[in-house]
């Protein structure tokens, strides 16, 4: 049977106007006024609706074995989260530890997502070493369809890759074509200042910002776009969060380096401040690189309507109120993160297109189109045409609720965004032309979500 989405406004990163979608079995197939179709299809009325192309997150963690703990999704808790908040598809971080071989991790993650992912989904695969076996693996990991890796600047001893390793990268991401993404932070001067801080006794999460500042963001993401220039390697930045990095991935943007940047929606509405409420309020609030002075949203904002910024990923990341109580004592142990995977879409939606600081076709191309062009969805995902997979999302701009871990359907017992007013929610989200979620719920086929295979890009 087809699906028809009759009447709504589709709204593309670079076009908008009223007509009806048309698909039959995962892909649309027709797109026009007034489409005929056969009598058994199922109808969606979008009239007085806006739809776009199913949102993509560039950057979650669903299985991630953490500062001693695990995150608390499954792919089935955290699929159906994104879909209810519009997310279609997600790309993952694999995180193997230091110690962990690289490929058995690669195929761990993908058996825990294959069969109990909702929406569909890709990796990005996180180079925690580069030893003797590495190239080798990560050549197999990229003619298996994961073509993007992730380093880590920071973290030093369990995720982080020093310069060397982090040369070795790129100079084989380069050789292969595949974009490389990075969290940038100075290692070693995060945990210089951290043990600053424990011995003069600032022990609480207040003190999490500090030990991390905008400096050491600034200096990792310069670092990082030297190692580009250098190598000739293409490189993401992800959840780039102060103006002080902003301007040093512009400054590499402005000389030509094939640098990509992408913010997170927790730093375009929260504030250090909120790190600094006492005991576990504050610990809510804990996430890498740390939420900054309300000073850097605006540069982030003006980034983001400019198109400098290029995407707007979450960094998904839950722990519950008990593991983030494992860091009582000492903010180093607080582990990092902030569950966001269903709050992105309406939130941007919210507080950046509803407020004008954000164009709707920026707004689409920041949250899906730009990602499926860097990372190899593209056309099948991030837009609406002919030969596109079915990936809808009827949004309903009159919806006014507020968000809740109450009604969250992700698996936490507290949401950052608690309280927060929404103006818009979706309507109806289909994943390759199945109904997935209905006015908030989740209606569909839990599992149906695949793996996106990717090739390399050769930027
Ligand atoms: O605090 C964060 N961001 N947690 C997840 C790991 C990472 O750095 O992306
Ligand atoms: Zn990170
Ligand atoms: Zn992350």
């Amino acid at each position: 049977m087809g699906l028809l989405i009759q009447g709504g406004e589709i709204v593309t990163a670079d076009s908008r106007y009223v007509a009806d979608v048309y698909c039959e079995g995962e892909t649309i197939t027709q797109i026009g006024v007034g489409l005929t179709v056969p009598a058994r299809t199922e109808v969606v009325d979008a009239r007085g609706k806006l739809v776009f192309p199913g949102f993509i997150d560039p950057h979650v963690h669903i299985h991630l074995p953490f500062m001693a703990t695990f995150a608390k999704d499954t792919h089935e808790t955290a699929s159906i989260a994104a879909l209810v908040g519009g997310t279609t598809t997600f790309i993952e971080m694999v995180c193997p530890n230091r110690n962990d071989d690289t490929l058995e991790a690669y195929h761990l993650w993908k058996a825990k997502a294959e069969g109990t992912s909702a929406c569909d989904y890709a990796f990005h695969m996180a180079v925690t070493k580069f030893d003797g076996k590495t190239a080798d693996q990560l050549r197999q990991i990229v003619a298996d369809g994961t073509a993007s890796f992730k380093i880590f600047l920071s973290y030093k001893n369990f995720f982080g890759v020093d310069d060397g390793e982090m040369f070795q990268t790129l100079t084989l991401a380069k050789e292969l074509g595949v974009i490389t993404t990075a969290h940038c932070e100075n290692a070693e001067l995060v945990g210089q200042l951290q043990a600053q801080l424990l011995a003069a006794g600032k022990t609480g999460p207040e003190w999490h910002e500090p030990s991390r500042p905008e400096t050491v963001e600034a200096e990792g993401t310069g670092r990082f776009a030297t190692f580009l220039e250098t190598t000739g390697a293409t490189g993401y930045v992800v959840h780039l969060s102060c103006a002080p990095a902003l301007e040093a991935a512009m400054a590499a943007k402005s000389r030509g380096v094939p640098i990509y940047i992408e913010s997170v929606l927790p730093h375009f509405v929260f504030d250090k401040t909120m790190a600094e409420r006492p005991g576990v309020e504050g610990m809510k609030y804990i996430m890498s690189p740390p939420l900054r002075d309300k000073k850097n949203q605006k540069p982030l904002w003006d980034a983001l309507a400019q198109g400098f910024i290029d995407t707007v990923g979450t960094d998904h990341c839950p722990f519950d109120v008990k593991q983030k109580e494992l860091g009582i004592g000492d903010f180093t142990k607080i582990p990092n993160g902030i569950p966001a995977i269903e709050d992105r879409v309406n939130v941007m939606y919210t507080s950046g297109v509803k407020t004008g600081r954000l164009d709707l076709h920026r707004f689409v191309d920041a949250l899906s189109t730009k990602s499926a062009k860097l990372f190899g969805l593209f056309p099948r995902k991030g837009t609406i045409a002919v030969g596109s997979d079915a990936d809808l999302v009827v949004y309903d701009p009159d919806y006014r609720g507020t968000l809740s871990a109450k009604t969250h359907a992700g698996n936490n017992d507290y949401s950052g965004f608690e309280g927060t007013a929404i103006a818009g929610r979706p309507s109806v989200v289909t994943v390759r032309g199945k109904v997935q979620v209905k006015d908030g719920r989740f209606v569909g086929q839990k599992g149906r979500g695949r793996m996106l295979k990717r090739v390399p890009q050769y930027f």
